[in-house]
């Protein structure tokens, strides 16, 4: 599961011969530790904004909370006034003089622009004016983030009109900046504003390395987290697929955030399965998800802790042919365990109340569910079917009543024992065809569960948030 090209790229002499040949140079992308002494972004953030800017209220707040040295940009009017009068320390921006050695701003790992305030298209530009002059200062793995409205709730066309624009623009930054940046469109409800901590947090954070040109919608407010080291203490979370690949990353991230997690798998994988449990000091339940008595025994498990807090559905697996060559086998096997086996459990947890109140489903599709991919006519199916049951059940009362969400995750190509099967050829071709030019870790599927996961990620509801380091495919 290791990445030869990688490392060769970033060897000394590899690197020198990927840049004579014109050879994709893949960067070694920064990584989230949980770790009281560090801060959650290691530089400043440069802010701006288009007119009075609605969300810049809501983002001092974050910044203060997060300890990071602000620069306002000129695009940013009200900036200085709302820093201030929140007690943030702020200063100005400096574009940096062309062949100048020493940045004037020190380390810039972080470009936010509240767009919020937009109504026409040809308020557009304050993007331009703002991106033209901070890009070329962003460090390496640093964070560009647009917050907008989201141009459903808009009230007039034109307003609807310069919001949506909005998505091209961070899409392509993505593609541009290279060097392990990523770029991102949050829309912001309105009356959703003090919703936005968690995922500031998670986007500013190493924890979304391969996380790129993502639209993510918040439409709710938020429940308060004490500690943001542990922001699950106390919670459960039932995770199926635990034994190895992103099960376990899951598990392991959701502990590492405070959870006692039920750790799911089939029997025949039950040696692995009581390792990982037994590290996390969490529950092993050997159980195969297809099984008629599965949804029985995970009520069970799930009342035994007093009601679960979370659930993520991660067991998949594919059985790739073309349609023509597929037994009808191997399509049943792939759409129960990847689909139906969903669909049961979370209709007798929710019919049991043994999900609690303000908790959490989040699934895991793929992008192979949005693009389609040969081969993987039942795979790809199963995971669009994913992606339908998370919108269509987002909306449901009986889900809205409790502050239940539901969300998933569309991993690309994540470094597995399931993609070390891939042929070398079509390995190397998938790794290379992203912004990131790389193979995304299991443990960036699961900082975007525990993303999910968070008690203050309450307004995400009904996204599908890719990790594929904004792969070509389905883009
Ligand atoms: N690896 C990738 O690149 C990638 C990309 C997109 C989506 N995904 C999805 O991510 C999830 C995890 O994938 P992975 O790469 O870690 O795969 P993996 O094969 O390494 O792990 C899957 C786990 O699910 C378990 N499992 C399978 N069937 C089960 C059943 N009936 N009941 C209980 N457990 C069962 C397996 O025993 C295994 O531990 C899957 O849903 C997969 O479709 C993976």
């Amino acid at each position: 599961m290791t990445d030869k090209y990688m490392q060769f790229a970033n060897s000394a002499v590899g690197s020198k011969l990927a840049g004579l040949l014109g050879l994709p140079r893949p960067p070694v992308l920064a990584r989230y530790q949980a770790d009281p002494q560090k801060p959650l972004l290691d530089g400043s953030v440069v802010l701006g904004s288009a007119g009075g800017g609605a969300l810049l209220d809501a983002v001092v707040k974050v910044l203060i909370g997060i300890k990071a040295p602000v620069l306002a940009h000129g695009e940013a009017p009200r900036w200085v006034g709302a820093a201030n009068q929140a007690g943030l320390m702020t200063g100005r921006f400096i574009a940096p003089v062309r062949g100048e050695k020493k940045p004037a701003n020190g380390r810039i790992k972080a470009l936010v622009f509240d767009a919020s305030a937009i109504e026409e298209s040809h308020q557009l530009v304050a993007l331009y004016h703002f991106f033209h002059d901070t890009v070329r200062s962003l460090d390496r793995c640093g964070r560009m983030i647009v917050l907008g409205r989201p141009p459903e709730n808009c009230a007039t066309p034109r307003q609807a009109t310069a919001q949506r624009a909005l998505e091209g623009m961070t899409r392509s930054l993505g593609k541009e900046i290279k060097r392990g940046c990523t770029a991102q469109l949050v829309y912001v409800a309105t009356g959703a504003e003090a919703g936005i901590e968690s995922t500031l947090r998670f986007l500013l954070s190493p924890r979304s390395a391969y996380v790129s040109a993502q639209v993510i919608r918040i439409g709710n407010q938020a429940l308060p987290v004490a500690d943001w080291l542990r922001p699950l203490a106390g919670q459960t979370a039932l995770v199926t697929g635990v034994s190895r690949g992103i099960g376990a990353s899951i598990a392991d991230a959701l502990a590492r955030d405070g959870a006692k997690v039920i750790c799911v798998d089939v029997p025949q994988a039950e040696a692995a399965l009581t390792e990982v449990a037994r590290k996390l000091d969490g529950i092993a339940l050997a159980l195969d998800v297809t099984a008629a008595d599965a949804p029985e025994k995970m009520v069970a498990a799930a009342q035994a802790q007093g009601g679960i807090d979370i659930i993520v559905h991660n067991a998949g697996i594919t059985r790739d042919k073309t349609i023509a060559n597929m037994k009808q086998a191997q399509w049943d096997l792939v759409i129960e365990v990847n689909l139906s086996a969903q669909e049961r459990i979370n209709d007798a947890l929710l019919a049991a109340g043994a999900i609690k109140r303000n908790g959490r489903i989040v699934c895991v599709s793929s992008i192979s569910g949005i693009a389609g991919n040969l081969g993987q006519t039942n795979y790809a199916l199963s995971k669009a079917g994913v992606i339908g049951m998370v919108h269509s059940m987002s909306t449901l009362p009986l889900l809205r009543e409790r502050g239940i969400t539901i969300n998933a995750v569309a991993p690309g190509f994540i470094e597995t024992q399931m993609t070390d099967a891939i042929p070398f050829v079509v390995r190397t071709a998938a790794r290379l065809m992203n912004s990131m030019n790389q193979g995304g870790q299991t443990v960036d599927v699961a900082e975007t569960i525990a993303w999910f996961a968070c008690p203050a990620s309450t307004g995400i509801n009904g996204n599908i948030v890719r990790v594929c380091g904004q792969s070509l495919i389905g883009a």
